[in-house]
């Protein structure tokens, strides 16, 4: 089974996939190509490292050649459809990916997203938890991965996770937890779509 994953930074997520690729959890799963939206980021290293061909897709460079959202979008499709995968991982990919693209994908697009289904939408929904906790409106947060429809983060689960918010945590204390729990999610959530027991697209 062919997997592309999409990133824009640091790719711990993306790391912990290549290593359960490594280690046989995700049973005939190879990541064929690792996609940034960005150059010079730490997940292209990862990949680099772990022999996985990459690609920048850089909207920056779209907009400095007077290119459009849309060109970024199609053209990204197209890329990607060339290489046939049988699944593609947002995996801290910052880029809201628009109607076409999606559609193009449904079913085989899936996203990780560091808040429990229907909470907290959109990219900074960690430092979101954390602030409603500090203001005693909650204990608790959590993680998800979900089929990637039109609506952003709005899609079904497939897999999600409660994580508590500590009395004293700081926000780095609950990134690290969040990014742990994560690490386990997002390859198990995997492994479900490839394998066919995660719930259906529809
Ligand atoms: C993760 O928290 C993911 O849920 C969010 O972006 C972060 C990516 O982290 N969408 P990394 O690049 O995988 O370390």
């Amino acid at each position: 089974k062919k997997i592309i994953v999409l990133i824009s930074g640091n790719g711990s997520n993306l790391q912990a996939l290549i290593d359960s690729c490594k280690n046989n959890q995700i049973t005939g799963a190879d990541i064929v190509q690792v996609i940034s939206s960005k150059p010079n980021v730490y997940g292209l290293e990862r990949a680099q490292k772990a022999q996985i061909p990459t690609h920048v897709h850089s909207l920056k460079e779209y907009k400095a050649a007077g290119k459009t959202r849309k060109d970024f979008d199609h053209d990204l499709a197209d890329h990607i459809q060339k290489l046939k995968p049988d699944l593609i991982v947002l995996a801290g990919w910052m880029l809201i990916l628009g109607p076409d693209f999606v559609s193009k994908f449904e079913g085989k697009l899936i996203n990780l997203h560091p808040s429990l289904p229907g909470d907290i939408i959109g990219a900074h929904a960690i430092d979101r938890a954390y602030e409603e906790a500090k203001a005693g409106k909650r204990t608790e947060t959590g993680i998800m991965v979900h089929y990637v429809i039109a609506e952003v983060d709005e899609g079904k689960p497939i897999a999600s996770r409660k994580v508590p918010i500590l009395e004293n945590d700081s926000l780095e204390a609950l990134e690290e937890r969040i990014h742990r729990a994560e690490h386990e999610l997002l390859p198990e959530a995997t492994r479900m779509v490839l394998e066919g027991t995660a719930p259906s697209f529809k």
